[in-house]
């Protein structure tokens, strides 16, 4: 078990990011640790859970439509919990207006300064024909006024392309992606490892790279040290 260091979270804060693991591969869990991690080093975020997962409420402020978020924004609540629909129409829509909502403030007197960090749980439930307008506005545009995605998913191919390659940060939980396609992706040093990360001793473990060809292997995130809640009781 292993805490995350302080510039491993920094390079959170500041540049995109793409996890990926089978259900259960402990991608959730990863990234609250995270978000925690960068609320403390001051910056804001939003954790978009189409699950509803009680297990991460504790990640801020629970809001339940664009409008809401839109208000704890406006407060400057520094860390909010968006809950989006559970129909698909409803679910892609209601993530596509949140996130025009939030750029427009973002570009805003009085909000250009705040350093945003968005995390999408399953992102493959905002992908409608292979796009999503969110998931292409943060990774294309958002970064230049502030704003980072963080983007999760079961595999590889699920991924938007744009995700993918406009990310310094990369995790790799478990992954069930076919050794051919993950060495198309250049990733014939994970698939050299694929008897390591499927091997159930070594649950929890990821592969990562923060950016260049450098990558390594890092235990699991240790669940004891969970850093202290922010106080929302003002929002
Ligand atoms: N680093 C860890 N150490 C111990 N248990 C973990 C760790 N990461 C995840 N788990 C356990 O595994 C379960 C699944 O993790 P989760 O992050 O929800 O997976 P995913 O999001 O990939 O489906 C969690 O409920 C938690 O109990
Ligand atoms: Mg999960």
């Amino acid at each position: 078990m292993a805490a995350l260091t302080g510039t491993f979270i920094e390079s959170f804060k500041k540049r995109h990011s793409v996890v990926l693991g089978i259900t259960r591969s402990g991608k959730t869990v990863f990234t609250a640790k995270v978000l925690q991690g960068v609320q403390e080093i001051g910056a804001h975020t939003i954790f978009v859970d189409p699950k509803h997962d009680q297990a991460f409420a504790h990640l801020g402020t629970i809001c339940h439509t664009p409008i809401e978020v839109y208000n704890q924004l406006l407060l400057k609540n520094p860390a909010i919990v968006f809950r989006t629909p559970g129909t698909s129409d409803e679910r892609v829509a209601a993530l596509d207006r949140m996130v025009e909502l939030l750029f427009s403030l973002q570009r805003s007197s009085g909000f250009k300064r705040i350093r945003r960090v968005i995390a999408i749980d399953e992102v493959q439930l905002f992908v409608k024909k292979g796009n999503s307008r969110a998931i292409e506005m943060i990774y294309t545009i958002g970064a230049g006024i502030g704003i980072v995605g963080m983007a999760l998913t079961q595999r590889i191919q699920l991924l938007n392309e744009t995700a993918w390659s406009q990310s310094d940060n990369k995790v790799i939980f478990r992954i069930e992606d076919r050794s051919e396609y993950l060495r198309s992706r250049n990733l014939d040093h994970y698939v050299d490892q694929l008897d390591f990360f499927t091997d159930p001793m070594n649950k929890y473990y990821f592969y990562y790279t923060q950016g260049g060809s450098r990558w390594r292997t890092h235990e699991p995130v240790s669940l004891l040290d969970r850093s202290k809640n922010l106080n929302l009781s003002r929002y």
